[in-house]
């Protein structure tokens, strides 16, 4: 199975440091490629994808949302509509920030997974151990489609929570019930994620989802080179 390293910029970065993310990513893995069974993806603010669409660059782009709505009168929605054609590979839902400032639910969540294999892309799908069971019964219906979970406790998540990253060992006891919810689907951890703890990880979890750490490109290779050689 394929691991995954995930940058979800949240509504971080202009167009410069959008740029200069790119132009230092490209010279970071140009001699010095990144492993084949690692897939990059950075999730940056939807105004800044197509920056990343055909830069020949060693990872994905991918998108932060996507409205529940398939298309039309939705001022402000981006829809599966506005994006065919422009054909996301991933789209990340039910992050817990959306779910504290949007009020966004489970079930709301697995109608947006609806609108991203609308697309054929793969949604990226957010929760804290309150929701999972309740995830899990809902994303029944849909089993065998394609989804990465990922699990970030809130507790752990730089910005809103004060308990720094998960300590592996008990990311490992939490995924034992995790993966009978979740039954063959990758799993990746979030929260507080760098360079320098990327690697206990390794071996644990599917592959990581990245917030601060990620807005560098040194830092966000460094977590997937880091991750790959444990
Ligand atoms: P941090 O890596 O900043 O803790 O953010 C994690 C996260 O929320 C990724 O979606």
């Amino acid at each position: 199975m394929n691991q995954y390293i995930i940058a979800n910029w949240k509504a971080n970065q202009n167009r410069q440091q959008t740029y200069e993310f790119i132009r230092q990513f490209l010279a970071l893995t140009a001699t010095s490629p990144l492993p084949q069974d690692l897939q990059l993806v950075v999730c940056p603010p939807a105004v800044f994808y197509l920056e990343f669409v055909g830069k020949s660059l060693p990872l994905a782009a991918g998108l932060q949302d996507i409205s529940v709505f398939a298309g039309g009168a939705y001022t402000g929605e981006l829809t599966a509509q506005n994006l065919t054609g422009i054909e996301p590979a991933f789209v990340i839902v039910g992050h817990s920030e959306r779910r504290r400032e949007f009020g966004e639910t489970n079930e709301l969540i697995v109608r947006k997974c609806e609108q991203v294999w609308s697309l054929g892309a793969t949604p990226i799908v957010c929760f804290d151990e309150p929701e999972a069971a309740s995830l899990s019964q809902l994303l029944q219906v849909h089993a065998g489609k394609s989804m990465i979970l990922a699990y970030e406790p809130v507790s752990a998540i730089s910005t809103s929570g004060s308990a720094g990253n998960l300590d592996p060992q008990a990311l490992n006891q939490q995924l034992v019930g995790f993966r009978q919810l979740f039954p063959g689907m990758p799993i990746i951890y979030g929260g507080s994620v760098k360079p320098e703890n990327a690697g206990s990880y390794a071996g644990i979890c599917d592959g990581l989802l990245v917030g601060s750490a990620s807005l560098k490109a040194e830092s966000f290779v460094g977590i997937a080179r880091n991750f790959a050689h444990q």
